[in-house]
């Protein structure tokens, strides 16, 4: 067999099947391996019997078919199986050949598989893709990291088959080691949080303001021509739209409302825990799925319990109140993301620049927004930044929005509307923003049971006090 084909895939799934389709596109010749014969041949059909692509059940087949070093990228589920896989690729790699993790793998495994193969000659990339199953047919943004050098093999068919914005490719080598999937992890992160946002936004126009499906499509829509724009916001404007096909009514009311998860936001949680950064935004999006998990126990509980009755507010007003809160928690929620990856990087010496990371979210995945390029140019111009809420154009922007975000917490808090997203927002925003908190209590209150020292405001030295 010639060793001719660029680029090789493991798991043709739907995200894989559609990754090598669109690397076919680019003008490239793509082999893919799958131990399902149904997807092998699925994926030749699909592929129009050209020469450009090419599939086969047998590994050795597979490997053979690619040209050195050879450059596979695997879109398999996270965990065990890309052991599996590693593992089945092995006799048949050679020296300097790559092997790329495009899933959402924990970055602890792919530090972890990267010194493994380092160790027999092989890079290892962990690169996050983002865009579903369109974004990988049509264009993906792509996380990768790994070896700088080895990164250069695969570079110009990452950059053909990124989504672009403005023509600029949503790729970027973005640092050494599991630098690709920790990005990866943090942008679902911030995922849950705008998604948390959006969702309890919803809630409060239509129990607030008495919202219609109609009137929500066309709130969400006008939303996402301005400054909200981005891809949540957009199908959440479409979502309100579909008919559900079983009954009258439209489809998201008839949608259990118990939210599943796979992890990668709580992951994002306990890492940024781990690091001492706060990013409560998206902690109570993962405790928020939680509770929607707990449906019969709440069911329960909204018989035993008296809820306010809500007093509503005029639509217009509302509307515009929460186009501002939520413009102002989605920043809050960006914010608190890229401050977690400011501190991964230096904590696991990623060397992130956080501009490039924002870029190459403007388009092609999930948590793509307009918001980002500003986003871009604040860490483009302060590449030091510590969180964005000391940029000046974010100072401005905030100081416009977050007045709605208060009211609208407060009437939330009144009316038993819950807000957890938007109030752990506002909360953040006002600790953040507090030179003084009160914590100084809990020193002292530290201090007093367990001797555990104290700092001073007017003198340097650690001190303990005789508090009985
Ligand atoms: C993406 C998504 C994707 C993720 C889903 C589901 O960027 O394309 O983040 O990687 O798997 O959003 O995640 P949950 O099942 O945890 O909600």
């Amino acid at each position: 067999m010639k060793q001719t084909y660029d680029f090789g895939l493991v798991g043709l799934g739907v995200m894989g099947r559609n990754f090598i389709l669109n690397v076919a596109d680019h003008g490239f010749t793509a082999y893919g391996n799958d131990l399902d014969k149904e997807k092998v041949a699925a994926l030749i059909a699909e592929g129009g019997n050209t020469e450009s692509i090419n599939a086969s059940t047998e590994v050795t087949v597979f490997t053979a078919a690619l040209s050195r070093p050879r450059k596979i990228m695997l879109l398999v589920p996270a965990g065990k199986v890309v052991d599996v896989v590693i593992e089945s690729l092995l006799p048949h790699l050679d020296q300097g050949d790559l092997i790329i993790d495009g899933g959402n793998s924990f970055y602890t495994d792919t530090d972890r598989r990267e010194r493994y193969l380092k160790d027999k000659g092989i890079h290892f990339f962990g690169a996050g893709v983002s865009g579903g199953a369109k974004g990988a047919r049509l264009g993906p943004s792509i996380m990768p990291g790994g070896d700088r050098e080895a990164y250069q093999h695969v570079r110009p068919i990452f950059e053909a088959v990124a989504a672009k914005f403005e023509g600029a490719p949503c790729v970027a080598y973005l640092g050494p080691k599991s630098a690709g999937n920790y990005v990866k992890m943090v942008h679902n992160g911030i995922e849950y949080g705008l998604m948390q946002l959006t969702s309890e936004i919803y809630d409060l126009l239509q129990k607030g303001g008495n919202f219609s499906n109609g009137a929500l499509q066309q709130t969400y829509a006008r939303w996402n021509q301005g400054r909200l724009q981005s891809f949540l916001v957009e199908i959440t404007a479409a979502i309100f739209a579909r008919k559900d096909a079983l009954s009258d009514g439209h489809l998201v009311d008839a949608i259990l409302d118990k939210a599943k998860q796979k992890g990668t936001g709580k992951w994002t949680s306990q890492n940024a825990m781990d690091l001492g950064i706060p990013v409560p935004s998206i902690d109570i999006a993962v405790s928020m799925r939680q509770i929607s998990a707990l449906k019969d126990e709440r069911i329960q509980a909204d018989a035993a319990y008296d809820r306010p009755k809500v007093s509503p507010m005029e639509a217009t007003q509302l509307e515009k109140m929460a186009e501002e809160a939520l413009y102002f928690s989605f920043i809050i929620t960006y914010a608190q993301g890229l401050h977690q990856l400011a501190d991964a990087s230096k904590e696991y010496g990623y060397e992130l620049d956080l501009a490039t990371i924002a870029k190459i979210w403007r388009a092609g995945c999930i948590i793509r927004a307009g918001l980002l390029a500003d986003i871009a140019e604040a860490f483009s111009e302060k590449p030091t930044l510590e969180n964005l809420l000391l940029s000046p154009t974010f100072m401005e922007k905030v100081q416009g929005t977050v007045t709605s975000a208060r009211e609208l917490v407060a009437y939330g808090a009144l009316n038993g509307i819950p807000l957890p997203g938007l109030s752990n927002s506002l909360t953040y925003f006002d600790a953040y923003t507090s030179a003084r908190l009160p914590l100084n209590l809990i020193q002292a209150q530290r201090d007093f049971f367990g001797s555990h020292t104290y700092e001073r405001l007017d003198r340097e030295g650690i001190f303990h006090t005789e508090w009985e």
